[in-house]
């Protein structure tokens, strides 16, 4: 393939086309809202292109769950700029979070931008595209709350193997130190007649992985009279040409044994628990408003492991949230000790104002949450990599998903407890296809292995 170097003048062939990237920061969510907005984009004759300078549209679909992320998105902004004056015509859109957080002010801190759209905007992107190359002017688009269940809009998927199905959109909880709530809405659940739809069609072009998508998968339907989580996942368990199944998050206040029993007599839903704790202390999981305490963590981890031994339990944790000290980090540390995590996302608090703990007294010094946040991830290393010891010489099933990053050579799959395999390409398996892989080293991140 040839490339044209001239960037100004473009060949005949490419002048007549039109091209959009997207640029998406933070959680699944945001991945699947892109796929939608890509979607949007190529039904009205824009073609997919990952270089930017050659782009009519960008999109950044942004994150602002920490100040961490606010940033480096600036950053991003401030970046396109230089493409803005070289090419007026370019439209740059920010959707996402920080578009339904900040609002016009994105205007003024980036007069580049042409459109500002929300997280319950997303189905009407077409139109403000319109408005825009036919006004030249700039769009804000931010309802402040979302139509009950947005309409379908046409989907392109990233991936061929797994894709992401949302569920519910929104969040009722409030935790405290969380910005979601507020950019999200209230919780919405889907229909499960169309959940299900959606999976048999991916099923029938060749999809063997889904993921069901919520900020709180276990509130689902209580907005509705669609039956509950479990019921949901009963329902999508026998999809045609599916093999697994997964969802996130769980938050594990609603955790029941309902859920924990359907999953272990189901066929496909994977014996994989992300349920985040975001503290080992009862003190700071009150101020956090989640709801539960350690021991009644304790016990759905027991349940968990009584009924599903092989299941792999991970979390998320926050350090440095107002008023932890020293002990109650402590407590946190001897808690992923006792429960023995498969792995942990470990964040620094976030000070997001507009939520209650932005103003709660005893606000925690940035070097001791770094420490804390050190002494964490180390802790866990250790257990995951004990864990995953365990699994040497074993024999585990992985659905192969591609080339390993790393090496060419290699490929590369998950275990149904989402653990990453990487093992010598033999050259039979496909993509997609699911083989057995013998584990010979394990590492904290990885497992290394040979086709069985
Ligand atoms: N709905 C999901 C995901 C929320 S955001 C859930 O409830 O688990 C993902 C993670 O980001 C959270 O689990 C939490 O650990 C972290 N997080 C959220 N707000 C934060 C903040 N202000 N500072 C640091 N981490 C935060
Ligand atoms: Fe945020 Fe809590 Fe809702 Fe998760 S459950 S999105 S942490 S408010
Ligand atoms: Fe970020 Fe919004 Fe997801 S704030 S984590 S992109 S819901």
């Amino acid at each position: 393939m040839t490339e044209n170097l001239d960037t100004n003048k473009k060949s005949n062939q490419s002048e007549n086309k039109k091209f959009f990237t997207t640029i998406t920061y933070g959680c699944q969510m945001n991945e699947n809202d892109s796929e939608r907005l890509s979607g949007q984009l190529k039904s009205i004759g824009y073609e997919y292109s990952d270089k930017l300078d050659e782009a009519d549209i960008i999109l950044i679909n942004t994150c602002c769950v920490r100040e961490s992320a606010e940033k480096k998105i600036y950053g991003k902004i401030g970046e396109l700029k230089r493409l803005k004056s070289v090419n007026p015509n370019l439209i740059i859109g920010i959707t996402g979070c920080m578009a339904q957080k900040d609002r016009d002010e994105l205007f003024k801190k980036a007069p580049h931008i042409d459109l500002v759209m929300g997280t319950h905007n997303v189905h009407t992107l077409v139109d403000h595209i319109k408005e825009i190359e036919e006004s030249k002017g700039k769009v804000l688009a931010v309802w402040d709350q979302a139509e009950r269940l947005a309409p379908n809009v046409p989907t392109v998927r990233k991936g061929q193997i797994s894709a992401w199905v949302p569920i519910m959109y929104g969040c009722n909880n409030f935790c405290t130190y969380c910005i979601v709530p507020y950019v999200r809405g209230r919780e919405r659940s889907r229909p499960i007649k169309d959940i299900v739809e959606e999976i048999n069609q991916l099923g029938e072009e060749g999809f063997k992985e889904i993921t069901l998508l919520g900020q709180n998968v276990n509130s689902y339907g209580k907005d509705s009279e669609e039956g509950d989580f479990a019921d949901l996942l009963k329902a999508v368990d026998s999809v045609n040409n599916i093999e697994r199944i997964r969802y996130m998050t769980s938050h594990p206040r609603d955790m029941n044994e309902k859920v924990i029993n359907t999953i272990r007599n189901s066929k496909n839903i994977c014996e994989q628990f992300h349920l985040p704790i975001q503290s080992g202390s009862n003190t700071i999981l009150s101020r956090m408003n989640r709801g539960y305490t350690t021991e009644y963590y304790l016990d759905l981890v027991q349940k968990i492991r009584s009924l599903m031994p092989e299941a792999s339990i991970t979390t998320d944790i926050i350090v440095g949230f107002p008023g932890e000290t020293e002990e109650l980090f402590e407590e946190t540390l001897a808690f992923i000790k006792k429960v023995k995590y498969d792995a942990a996302y470990t964040f620094l608090y976030s000070q997001r104002s507009g939520t209650p703990a932005a103003t709660m007294e005893e606000q925690i010094p940035l070097a001791v949450k770094k420490a804390r946040l050190q002494k964490l991830m180390e802790a866990q290393n250790e257990i995951s990599l004990h864990l995953n010891k365990q699994l040497e010489h074993r024999i585990v099933e992985v659905l192969v998903e591609g080339v390993s990053k790393s090496d060419d050579n290699k490929l590369m799959g998950r275990t149904r407890t989402n653990k990453i395999v990487i093992w010598e390409k033999v050259g039979i398996e496909k993509i997609g296809q699911l083989v057995q892989v013998e584990i010979k080293t394990a590492q904290t991140w990885v497992l290394k292995g040979s086709l069985v």
